[in-house]
């Protein structure tokens, strides 16, 4: 049993303690918005917010998220920082096969939360997500879109 809260609402789970975070948001809570890529930790697609700051699920055990506030895409606010970051993505159509962009949007908040107006350098240097269609151009342009919002 593991119990944490989930985009604002305590949730307590029925499962081994080494299971993948990822795993549980996915199959046993069912939110699918949070992707699974490699596996590795190494491509960002299973990024949620754990306390606030972005963290790859697919190897992390949901034992070491115990009391905490975990974020999904689901949980991502609309009408806040987080709804314009949203929005600046729907204005400069960044998403080509859409995979990888609910990480991309989470490591992007994350950022935005701690640096307000990023560089271009410490937009690649913060954001290490993989997106096979090259969409690196455009979520640059929609992180600058929403930082001057
Ligand atoms: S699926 Fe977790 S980093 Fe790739
Ligand atoms: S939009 Fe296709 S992998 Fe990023």
């Amino acid at each position: 049993m593991a119990r944490f809260r989930l985009n604002g609402k305590d949730v307590s789970v029925d499962v081994e303690g080494d299971t993948p975070l990822l795993w549980v948001l996915r199959d046993t809570v069912g939110l699918t918005g949070t992707k699974f890529g490699c596996g590795v930790a190494a491509c960002g697609a299973c990024t949620v917010h754990v306390d606030g700051v972005a963290t790859r699920t697919c190897v992390l055990p949901v034992e070491a998220v115990e009391g905490s506030e975990v974020t999904t895409i689901e949980g991502l606010g609309q009408g806040d920082a987080n709804g314009r970051l949203q929005q600046a993505w729907i204005d400069e159509q960044v998403p080509q096969c859409g995979y990888c962009q609910s990480g991309m949007i989470m490591a992007a908040a994350s950022l935005l939360a701690d640096n307000p107006a990023p560089s271009d350098a410490e937009i690649d240097e913060a954001i290490t997500n993989i997106c096979r269609c090259g969409t690196y151009s455009r979520i640059r342009r929609a992180i600058h879109r929403a930082a001057g919002a």
